[in-house]
């Protein structure tokens, strides 16, 4: 059950930033087989009284799953090898496990259905969904009347040597869910859909992100502002995915996840390099300049952000004491409202706020609780 750290930082990892040598590693990397032993590696680390991280992909914008920051020492339960998939095509469900990849996912639905499909890159946790399958033919169809096309801004070379631009892409191709999954996933035109199955890894980068929600239009203005801060990194890249539809019709209070009704796009602000650890400030400064420059265009009060674009900028638990006051910082950003509930659930499920981390949930304070 126990890897070498070494092991897993360097073949899994993927988010650079957090296997610079300055990056905390863990203990002990715990792979279960199966679930007792998950609980195995629970009882354990509470007896010795070791903090816990809990990874499954490991995509964490911060690293969560496998660093921790405010907390030493800590172990790592690695979920890669629980990854079965069961798929029921009558029931318009599927099973599966926290180490499966989106990728094994959507192969073993297309193994299954021609007209079926998961959108689980983009848009899981945004459509609140209850039944993991659709039809997808039926959403293909809805897109013809109703096309929604995310935005991608970047910069782009010019013919005048050592001059750049502003580059906006739209994705707008005719094929099969499976064989769309494979082109947006960034692998070479022809590729067949059972490369998902060596569960490769194409992004191996250091990068940093922000996101915001636009609930009015940006003046035209505004967004040349932005061109221009574009322009002042190697390579930055800007996403506009847009909102409303099935996604506006669901009450903010149903699931956790709020940025309903009145919400225009979402915006993602990544900067991405190289060149390991001498440019890591240059670079998380130029998000936080360009998120300082759009704040009087965006969502306020709270202004909104996507938990999923985890951003430790918008504020940190401290320590295994936390405070529902400081954590509503940036809990209602990710939540709105729905955050005071989350604090319920955790206070019910997790009293002893055993998992955490530098964005967690805090139960309430003792003081506060009913008793009942
Ligand atoms: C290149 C890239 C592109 C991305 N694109 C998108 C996108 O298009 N849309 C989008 O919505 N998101 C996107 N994300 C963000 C991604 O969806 C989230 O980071 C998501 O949390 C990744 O899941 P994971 O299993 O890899 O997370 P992990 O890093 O393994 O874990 C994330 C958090 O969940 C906790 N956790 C993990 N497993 C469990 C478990 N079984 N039980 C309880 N807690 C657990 C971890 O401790 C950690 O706090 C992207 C991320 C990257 C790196
Ligand atoms: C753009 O030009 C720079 C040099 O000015 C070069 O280093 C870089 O590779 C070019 N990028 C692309 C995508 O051609
Ligand atoms: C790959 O396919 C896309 C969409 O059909 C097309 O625009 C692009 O030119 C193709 N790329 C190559 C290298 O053939
Ligand atoms: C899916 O992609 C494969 C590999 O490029 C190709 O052979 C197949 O025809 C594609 N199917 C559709 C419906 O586009
Ligand atoms: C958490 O931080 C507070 C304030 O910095 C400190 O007083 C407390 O001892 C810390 N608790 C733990 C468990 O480290």
């Amino acid at each position: 059950m126990v890897l070498s750290v070494s092991s897993l930082l360097s073949t899994v990892v993927v988010l650079l930033l957090f296997t610079l040598p300055s990056s905390p590693k863990p203990e002990f990397i715990f792979t279960p087989l199966k679930e007792s032993h998950i609980q195995a590696v629970v009882i354990c680390s509470k007896e010795l009284g070791i903090h816990l991280r809990i990874r499954s992909g490991g995509h964490d914008y911060e690293g969560l799953s496998y660093v921790s920051e405010i907390e030493r020492p800590f172990s790592v339960v690695d979920l890669a090898k629980l990854r079965s998939i069961r798929i029921d095509i009558e029931d318009n469900s599927a099973w599966v496990q926290a180490g499966a990849t989106n990728g094994e996912l959507y192969y073993r639905i297309s193994e299954k259905s021609k007209t079926h499909g998961f959108p689980a890159v983009a848009k899981t946790l945004e459509q609140g969904a209850t039944k993991i399958l659709y039809k997808w033919q039926q959403v293909a169809d809805k897109l013809d009347e109703d096309l929604f096309i995310r935005v991608y801004v970047q910069t782009a070379n010019t013919s005048n040597e050592g001059k750049r631009t502003i580059t906006t892409s739209y994705d707008c191709i005719e094929t099969n869910w499976i064989n769309s999954t494979v082109y947006l996933d960034g692998f070479p035109n022809n590729t067949l859909p059972e490369v998902f199955l060596e569960r490769r890894n194409l992004l191996k980068t250091y990068f940093k992100g922000k996101s915001d929600y636009a609930r009015e239009v940006i003046p035209e203005t505004a967004l040349e502002g932005l061109w221009e801060k574009l322009l002042e990194v190697e390579s930055p890249l800007v996403i506009l995915t847009p909102y409303g539809g099935m996604m506006s019709k669901i009450p903010e209070s149903q699931t956790p996840f709020p940025h309903r009704k009145g919400t225009k796009f979402k915006i993602l602000y990544w900067s991405r390099w190289q060149d390991a650890e001498e440019n890591v400030a240059k670079h998380i400064d130029w998000t936080r300049k360009v998120y300082k420059f759009l704040a009087p265009y965006v969502s306020k009060s709270p202004r909104e952000a996507y938990v999923n674009y985890r951003d430790l900028d918008l504020g940190m638990n401290k320590n295994r004491s936390t405070s529902v006051e400081e954590a509503s910082a940036f809990g209602t950003k990710y939540f709105k409202d729905n955050f005071y509930r989350l604090v319920h659930v955790k206070t019910e499920v997790d009293p002893d706020n055993f998992f955490r981390h530098e964005q967690s949930i805090p139960p309430l304070p003792l003081h506060m609780r009913g008793r009942n």
